[in-house]
């Protein structure tokens, strides 16, 4: 694992945009694998800007998003879907079409799981993914558990995450407690894996990803074992 370690988080939302701009200048129709959550956010405004530029261009992009809550409409505001279309799809010449975020309505989401892995599988596989890192070591929904499940899924929130995520809505008890989101193995099948990790309620956690253990109880550190993996990380979840 590669580490970056950036002065802010400015900083950090840069440097994670230049390898997502050279992935697509390198390959234009790239796959890319797109996470949520407030960590992204600023690696997104500048993908926008380097769009605006004409200094990337969307029109041959595939992406694939990690997660999306369950059961959730797209439509309701605080859906994954919502929350890529106005934080980037709105905003750059991709083609919606080719936007995948997993269905917070599914009736069968087991069929679900399989049907989107296959599609990622159709399209080539992921190029470049974009993580975040729950405090708990999470990545997408994948939450620490004896067993870590493979393929995409349906998961229960653990309270850990309920609790993190509840800064987002009006009261906790509105908070989904399920998800549906890629496993283990999807995630591990990407080509190159960023993983951002911003302040200092990370920083417990980075440190375990920059030990030398691996354990299903912190899943991000099963990112050890791929051969590609930049963490990108400011002063304070550092530790520096
Ligand atoms: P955050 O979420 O970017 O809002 O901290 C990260 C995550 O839970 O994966």
């Amino acid at each position: 694992m590669r580490v970056i370690v950036c002065e802010n988080y400015e900083q950090l939302s840069k440097e994670g945009a230049k390898l997502f701009a050279s992935q697509m200048i390198l390959k234009p129709n790239s796959v890319l694998g797109l996470a949520t959550g407030s960590t992204p956010v600023g690696l997104y405004k500048h993908l926008i800007e380097m769009n605006k530029a004409g200094e990337i261009d969307f029109s041959d992009i595939t992406s694939f998003n990690l997660d999306e809550y369950y059961p959730l409409s797209p439509e309701n505001d605080q859906s994954y879907r919502y929350f890529m279309n106005e934080n980037l799809f709105n905003f750059v010449n991709i083609d919606k079409a080719r936007t995948f975020v997993p269905n917070g309505l599914s009736e069968n989401p087991e069929e679900e799981g399989k049907n989107y892995d296959e599609l990622i599988e159709k399209a080539g596989g992921v190029d470049i993914q974009l993580l975040g890192i729950g405090q708990n070591g999470h990545i997408g929904f994948n939450e620490p558990d004896v067993n870590l499940i493979t393929g995409t899924h349906l998961t229960d929130l653990t309270e850990n995450t309920i609790q993190a995520n509840s800064r987002f809505f009006n009261s906790i008890d509105e908070v989904p407690t399920k998800a549906i989101t890629m496993g283990m193995a999807s995630i591990m099948k990407a080509k190159k894996i960023v993983l951002l990790a911003s302040g200092a309620n990370k920083k417990a956690v980075v440190s375990e990803l920059l030990n030398d253990h691996i354990t299903t109880n912190v899943p991000a550190t099963l990112l050890k074992l791929h051969p590609d993996v930049v963490l990108i990380c400011d002063k304070e979840a550092y530790g520096a």
